[in-house]
């Protein structure tokens, strides 16, 4: 047989720094029978609002086709309009020229760290962090600067003090990437008072701030904490949306909302890229829009995950140990649990799963630093209530043995 060739000497050299993810090893792991997961942070499947999309694809090709065709890079004008009609709702002042329709809000990432950094430019990071954007930022050689997070996540305080010693080495943010609503990974809201204090410290340290929002309308009951993006009148906030929780991540469909000017640049990146995104995906998310039936599905949406997080709640507080810690999201789909810092999370996985059929990712892969060894994210959106109750109960046992053992 003839020797392959050892690709690796052709690659360039931002290859070092993309990783895998932790969440992905930890699917392979949930793939064997009578395991509950709860490593993915997938829609609920059976949301998928199957007649909404049979009944919108049966009359969608009576007598327009864009569905079938090439569309503008931007995005359908119809739902680029729609969309800015829903951010003006949301009191963000707002046109389709603001507008970038995207491959899912995870193509929005990569795209923007395409336009905006060069390798080596600071970017700041919640910590612990939403991996895809974490890995977004690596792929284009960005150093990623983490900042901690409490229950009404980031602490600007302690980002004021980080900034303040980054300025006096001459380093520079270009942006912050923040998940503000029902984070990915920790379900914490970054609290209104903080939202001000962060676009205060963008604008005295001079950085951009990329607001990441898939989770905002799954929301439990308490008010909407205004978007970052009501608060900026001078374009440094981008705004990022997606389809993909509320509709069906199978659409691949998200948005940005920024400046005029940097969504024209947006565009010719996105050009060499996938030249438009799926027009059959975009002409779906747009009629059900029209349709008026978005809008009561995500309403249902928020029953189930408000169900599915009470019952992940109830059972953490029923069979936990003392010594374990989490947080109580008020809408989207994730628990963080702290553990005590001796155990380690990612060592106890392989146990979980083969002592108990239990799966959970741990969190060290969240932290920039290599941190966070001893914490975990549960995604309570997947699994039913019934195994919500005996994941967790079996989840408590693997813990509460290793606290045993280390009696
Ligand atoms: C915080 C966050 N941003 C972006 C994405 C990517 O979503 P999509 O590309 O499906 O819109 C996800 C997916 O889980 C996410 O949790």
């Amino acid at each position: 047989m003839k020797k392959m060739l050892q690709m690796e000497r052709y690659y360039a050299e931002r290859v070092t720094e993309m990783r895998g993810s932790d969440i992905r090893d930890a699917f392979k792991l949930t793939e064997e029978p009578g395991i509950i997961s709860f490593a993915g942070g997938f829609p609920a499947p059976e949301s998928f609002p199957i007649s909404l999309i049979e009944k919108l694809l049966q009359g969608m090709f009576q007598d327009d086709y864009s569905g079938l065709q090439y569309g503008p890079t931007e995005g359908l004008e119809e739902l680029r309009r729609q969309v800015a009609l829903q951010m003006e709702r949301d009191n963000v002042p707002c046109t389709a020229a603001n507008i970038l329709i995207t491959n899912g809000s995870q193509q929005a990432l990569d795209l923007i760290c395409k336009v905006l950094l060069d390798p080596g430019d600071y970017v700041l990071v919640e910590q612990p962090a939403y991996v895809g954007g974490l890995n977004a930022i690596g792929n284009y050689q960005g150093c990623r600067v983490g900042i901690p997070m409490d229950e009404d996540g980031l602490r600007v305080d302690m980002m004021a003090n980080r900034l303040k010693e980054m300025s006096s080495k001459g380093q520079h943010p270009k942006f912050i990437y923040t998940v503000a609503n029902f984070q990915n990974p920790t379900g914490v809201t970054l609290s209104a008072a903080r939202r001000q204090a962060l676009l205060q410290l963008a604008r005295e340290y001079d950085f951009l701030i990329l607001e990441d929002n898939p989770y905002g309308l799954i929301s439990f009951g308490q008010e909407a904490v205004p978007h970052i993006k009501t608060l900026d009148d001078e374009g440094r906030v981008i705004y990022l949306g997606s389809f993909s929780k509320i509709l069906t991540p199978g659409v691949r469909v998200g948005w940005i909302t920024a400046s005029e000017s940097f969504i024209r640049q947006l565009t010719i990146a996105k050009q060499g890229t996938d030249l438009c995104s799926s027009s059959l995906g975009m002409k779906l998310v747009l009629e059900s829009i029209l349709s008026g039936e978005l809008e009561s599905h995500i309403a249902s949406l928020r029953i189930l995950y408000r169900r599915r997080r009470d019952a992940m709640l109830h059972a953490l507080s029923s069979y936990m140990p003392p010594g374990v810690h989490w947080t109580r999201p008020e809408g989207g789909f994730f628990i963080w649990l702290r553990l005590p810092s001796y155990i380690d999370t990612k060592a106890m996985l392989p146990f979980a799963v083969a002592e108990e059929k239990v799966a959970y990712v741990s969190g060290k892969g969240f932290h920039v630093d290599g941190s966070g060894s001893s914490t975990i994210r549960l995604a309570y959106s997947e699994a039913s209530e019934a195994e919500i109750e005996e994941g967790i109960a079996r989840l408590a046992r693997v813990i509460r043995r290793r606290i045993e053992a280390a009696m």
